[in-house]
């Protein structure tokens, strides 16, 4: 049942209107449509053949031009609803009967806390009724839902409001009618009992926008900070990207049971409610930044995926990878944009990388997949954006922006692929990207080698690099990527930047170096000392730079460098070169010693008096376990989290008072706003305070910042860190006395739960224990993300248990969820499928889950896919 990116042919039927009605009862929705359909012009071969998707629906009748279908004139196998010899315009009307409160899935039209709403992309649509449920297939949309007045007063779909009513029997409807063309993916529909929050936007043309975020009562308090989010997301989009919101309202709708995060269905947001719901009490900065960008992410989406839509699932990146793209910059520009860099660089390294170095590696833009719910991946999204990044590195932002114009210009209203895009950007630029085009089609990171040479006696000095990239499932052979080198030499003795213009690969402008061969070598001459080479500034391509340099290198680039990104990262190599070496002389039973050239560098980064906080607490981060067992072949899980263990007392012994003057200089009692310069100090304090807590004598420190915390992000740290702690009647008190306090909240609750599943003390027993505790929820993805996903993706110390307990429950709880939701099920999967990296131990012990999995009867295409791929790689 693969689906492949080769076999896509144009839809045969296009539809001219959809118009749809919801008759909802409490034990079933009826689902009446009327869809006017003509035979696509492109297909030249007439098709005369209607295929409509069609799952979980009961049907009551089926029509065509008025003329009623009985069972000997269609098929209905597979998903697929086939009816042979139809005219070439004709009306289809279908009556469906539909169970929202049995769909667990979370897919189609469903329940949350009473409120009936839909979740569409990708193949959703298919559950509410029978269509062609495909993206480049795109229609007009009118929509009549009727319910229960009492329980359902608020009725919502895409677009404009055209009438409403009472009806019989204590009822009412709605008429919502999209004047904007779109797929079924971004249909949406509502109806419940909400509250809610109104603004209004003014566009840069003068036209003013309803703004309304739909809740439930008892959170109206938790929605100043989403409307502010969207206003200022409004505005941005204007300026920078030149998109103007094209509807006269817009509304996001906040629900409880949500798969993912967010989704941008036209006019209608619907919102994981962690996403939007915030405020001080409740909200971490962290949880600040990401509601903002996920507004905005979605907000983005309105140009960037609804108005150029995509022609097939392929082309997924092709709104994802842009739309991150926009909400990173979005970030940067509000914020501090170093900062921000660093996160995202972070996270590509440590999840996306470990994505395409395990069995799911593919590339941005697959060549095929079985269920396309499992492509929603760190590689399509991070990846992609970083994919459009290069091409903003290579043409700098005057010239991208200028694609990115001719881009929605030229494809309104169309759904397209990803070539459309990058010839846009080859067209505005005169760049060849042919190239270029590699990084869709190609899985798996690149690796690049950097060697040097600097001859004192001719004064020349030489970088050669060399690209490669290991081979994934189905790609043996890669070709040499187009990799933008962002780049300065840099004078040891001045400081300043060599001049680097006799370079024909190079490009002024932008300062990249254009690596385009395997090899290629550069020369610069006249020099009378060896320069100090800053490569990949910025993270300009989401490659692994080799570059095997003195240690005093990275020591002066992490003192001098004038590039945010690579100051950080010299930090970053100079404690992963450490923790790397000491890791090799533990796992052959040796002593852990500390390198005090480290702790020097770490010294002068805390007296370095233009950091900010912020960049100090970034770089004296260590990298985690997830990112050093990817450098690690096979790991030893007990030895690495031993290493880091140690590690970190000694930094703690070694910069004690250090640690304590900054954090008592930091802990102050400045009134809580999320600006920058606060969420800086607090992520600094936060680190001087994890360091001190290695040390045991501080734990009354920490309680007394959990007691007298003002905000979410101080009661969280010290959270997190009772809960590493051993001190169990301690823990079990505060733990209590949060849940009591906090217990109506729950956002609150999904933190309290996912704190404890991450807590280094937390054992197995404990996680079964929560997930008997009255506010978890195995049917609330939420509450499986906080307890199951936590445990198996932060708590390794007990996931990664000696004799496989850990992956024996993480299997059990997958397959208790492949009946009730597939694609939760499936993402758990993703902690089992990292085999490869592990002692042959915990490998063995994580395959024999994996074929446990593999053998249930009914297993779901979702976990299917990732199961059978995984073992293929055995
Ligand atoms: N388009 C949404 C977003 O990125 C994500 C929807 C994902 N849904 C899914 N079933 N995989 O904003
Ligand atoms: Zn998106």
């Amino acid at each position: 049942n693969t689906i492949y990116l080769k076999d896509y042919t144009a839809p045969s039927f296009l539809i001219e209107k959809t118009t749809l009605t919801f008759e909802i009862f409490p034990e079933y929705t009826l689902v009446r449509s009327h869809i006017l359909f003509s035979q696509n012009p492109l297909r030249t071969d007439l098709p005369t053949q209607l295929d409509l998707f069609g799952v979980d629906l009961e049907i009551v009748s089926l029509s065509i031009d008025s003329i009623e279908l009985s069972d000997k004139h269609y098929t209905w196998v597979d998903e697929v609803l086939c009816i042979k010899n139809v005219p070439t315009n004709f009306l289809f009307e279908a009556v469906t009967k539909i169970y929202p409160d049995k769909n667990t899935s979370l897919e189609g039209l469903y329940l949350s806390n009473g409120m009936y709403c839909t979740q569409c992309e990708a193949e959703g649509f298919r559950k509410i009724t029978f269509y062609p449920d495909r993206p480049d297939v795109m229609s007009e949309f009118e929509t009549r839902i009727e319910a229960d007045l009492n329980d359902y007063p608020t009725l919502l779909s895409n677009g404009n409001l055209l009438d409403s009513g009472e009806l019989e029997n204590n009822r009412h409807f709605a008429v919502w009618q999209d004047p904007f063309k779109k797929p079924c993916y971004l249909f949406a529909l509502v109806a419940g009992d909400l509250d809610v929050k109104e603004d209004v936007f003014t566009t840069v043309e003068g036209k003013k926008v309803e703004l309304k975020i739909f809740v439930e009562s008892h959170n109206m308090h938790k929605t100043e900070f989403a409307m502010q989010s969207l206003i200022r997301s409004m505005k941005w989009d204007e300026e920078r990207f030149g998109r103007v919101y094209d509807l006269d309202l817009f509304m996001i709708v906040a629900v409880d049971h949500f798969n993912m995060g967010a989704m941008e269905n036209k006019g209608l947001n619907i919102f994981n409610s962690a996403l939007v719901l915030a405020d001080e009490a409740t909200t971490t900065d962290a949880g600040f930044e990401r509601i903002e960008s996920v507004i905005g992410h979605e907000y983005f989406h309105n140009w960037s995926g609804n108005r150029v839509t995509c022609r097939d699932w392929f082309q997924l990146s092709l709104k994802e990878g842009f739309t991150v793209f926009r909400d990173s910059e979005f970030t940067a520009d509000l914020h501090d944009r170093a900062v921000k860099r660093i996160d995202d660089v972070k996270l590509l390294k440590t999840m996306q990388f470990a994505e395409d170095a395990g069995p799911m590696a593919h590339p941005i833009r697959p060549s095929s997949y079985v269920e396309i719910n499992n492509f929603y991946t760190l590689t399509v999204y991070e990846k992609g954006a970083e994919v459009v990044r290069m091409l903003h590195t290579l043409l700098g932002e005057t010239t991208f922006r200028k694609g990115s114009d001719l881009y929605f210009d030229r494809f309104d209203g169309q759904a397209v692929t990803t070539e459309d895009f990058v010839v846009c950007m080859q067209e505005v630029s005169g760049l060849n990207l042919d190239q270029f085009q590699r990084w869709y089609n190609q899985a798996g990171t690149p690796i690049v080698e950097v060697f040097e040479h600097f001859d004192q006696a001719s004064g020349k000095y030489t970088l050669k690099f060399k690209q490669s990239c290991p081979p994934s499932i189905n790609q043996p052979e890669k070709l040499a990527f187009h990799i933008p080198i962002k780049m300065a030499l840099m004078n040891k003795a001045d400081q300043t930047h060599l001049d680097l213009t006799a370079i024909d690969e190079f490009d002024m402008d932008t300062q990249v170096y254009h690596l385009t061969q395997d090899e290629q070598m550069i020369t610069f001459e006249n020099l009378t000392s060896k320069p100090v080479a800053s490569l990949l500034r910025d993270f300009s391509a989401p490659v692994k730079l080799v570059f095997d340099r003195p240690k005093v290198e990275f020591a002066y680039l992490l003192a001098n460098d004038d590039n945010s990104f690579n100051q950080f990262e010299a930090g970053q190599s100079l404690m992963q070169s450490h923790l790397l070496e000491q890791y090799s002389i533990l796992a052959k039973g040796g002593e852990y010693q500390m390198d005090s050239d480290l702790i020097d560098a770490m010294q002068s980064v805390l007296a370095h008096d233009e950091l900010s906080d912020a960049k100090k607490a970034a770089i004296l981060t260590l990298p985690n376990f997830s990112y050093l067992s990817d450098q690690i072949d096979q790991v030893d899980v007990d030895v690495l989290l031993n290493l880091l263990k140690q590690c970190k007392t000694q930094i703690a012994k070694a910069l004690e008072q250090q640690w304590l003057d900054n954090f008592n200089a930091l802990n102050d009692s400045v009134e809580y706003a999320f600006v920058a310069s606060q969420v800086g100090k607090r992520s600094f304090k936060a680190l001087c305070l994890s360091y001190l807590s290695y040390l045991g004598q501080y734990s009354g420190l920490i309680t007394s910042l959990y007691e007298s915390a003002s905000n979410m992000t101080d009661r969280s740290l010290a959270l997190n860190l009772i809960a590493n702690s051993n001190n169990k009647n301690q823990k079990q008190a505060i733990n209590a006395g949060f849940y009591e306090k906090w217990k109506q909240d729950t956002q609150m609750v999904e933190q309290w739960l996912s704190i404890q599943s991450r807590g280094e003390s937390t054992s197995i027993a404990d996680i079964k224990a929560l997930m008997q505790h009255e506010s978890f929820d195995i049917k609330t993805p939420n509450k499986v993300r906080s307890v199951i996903g936590s445990f198996a993706m932060g708590n390794p110390l007990h996931f990664h248990a000696k004799d496989g307990s850990g992956y024996e429950f993480l299997a059990d709880q997958i397959l208790v969820l492949n009946e009730l939701n597939p694609q939760i099920a499936s993402r758990l999967c993703a902690a089992l499928t990292h085999f490869k990296r592990y002692d042959e131990n915990r490998k063995l012990k994580m395959i024999d889950q994996l074929h446990r999995i593999d053998q249930c009867k009914s297993l779901s295409k979702d976990v299917k896919e990732i199961v059978t791929r995984s073992l293929q790689t055995v």
